[in-house]
């Protein structure tokens, strides 16, 4: 297999469909140990430890030669120039509580960024998709992130750090935001919120402080979905800081989160 984003996207869209489906059948037999991570509010089960090794063992036997990342601790080197960035499950909070925004984040990349990606949503029964140069899909149809322009009636998605002091900042932001837009939506995965901007059922979101397997997924969908995206300043995404939204919000509300001083 090559590098065309199709076959890497079909490889992705596959593996995420499947290990939700895996993921769904072991919650219903039970979470196992929980534990915590870097704080006391960042959690993980033995269902996300699985979840990861399903899909690196998946990964490995079908492009032994590519690199990979997994948030629960997977990291090889490769010698392809493709490196695979795996969420096993995002939105684990939500996981935990029986909420339906989580999902199974896949995205293969390169020197330019992610080139294909794949996130599954197996409480909506939805599998978002994108290739580099090939436009972004919901279960093979073709998505478009919304048209909106004006900011006073843009409904925004936003997500918190685990650290306690950082949520505190973005607790500020967020409530000088807040009168100056629709509404504001807090769903818990940063994968669903990017996907959820590449089918226009947000028009703008913003986070600061999140993982390269947060965003990779995501980034690659809402992009060819149309979407604007850069870090909270206006410069390229780097990990831990991103903005996709409709294009034609994306100056107004960088001056927006600039005259409240960045959550950054
Ligand atoms: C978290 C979710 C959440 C975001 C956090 C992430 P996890 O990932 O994406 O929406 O606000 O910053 O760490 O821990 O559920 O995989
Ligand atoms: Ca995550
Ligand atoms: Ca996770």
């Amino acid at each position: 297999m090559g590098d065309d984003p199709v076959d890497l996207v079909r490889l992705a869209e596959h593996l995420a469909a499947d290990v939700g489906q895996e993921v769904v059948r072991q919650r219903a037999r039970g979470l196992g140990q929980v534990l915590t991570k870097s704080s006391s509010t960042d959690m993980v089960t033995e269902v996300d430890k699985a979840a990861e090794a399903l899909i690196v063992a998946a990964l490995r036997a079908a492009r032994p030669q590519d690199g990979l990342v997994g948030e629960e601790g997977a990291s090889i080197e490769g010698t392809s120039g493709i490196r695979w960035l795996i969420d096993p499950i995002d939105g684990t909070t939500n996981f935990l509580y029986g909420l339906p925004a989580w999902g199974i984040s896949i995205a293969a990349a390169d020197e330019d960024g992610p080139i294909a990606g794949a996130v599954a949503v197996p409480s909506l029964g939805e599998l978002f998709s994108a290739a580099r140069g090939h436009g972004a899909h919901r279960d093979g149809e073709v998505i478009r992130c919304s048209d909106k322009a004006d900011l006073a009636t843009a409904l925004v998605g936003t997500g918190f750090s685990y650290q306690p002091d950082r949520r505190a900042e973005q607790g500020m932001v967020l409530s000088a935001l807040l009168p100056r837009v629709r509404d504001v939506r807090r769903f818990g995965a940063a994968s669903t919120d990017l996907c959820f901007v590449a089918a226009g059922r947000l028009d703008v979101y913003y986070e600061a402080g999140l993982a390269p397997w947060d965003l990779a997924a995501g980034e690659i969908i809402a992009r060819e979905a149309g979407a604007a995206l850069s870090d909270l300043q206006g410069g390229p995404i780097r990990a831990g800081s991103i903005l996709a939204c409709a294009p034609a919000l994306h100056e107004p509300f960088l001056e927006l989160l600039g005259a409240l001083g960045p959550p950054d």
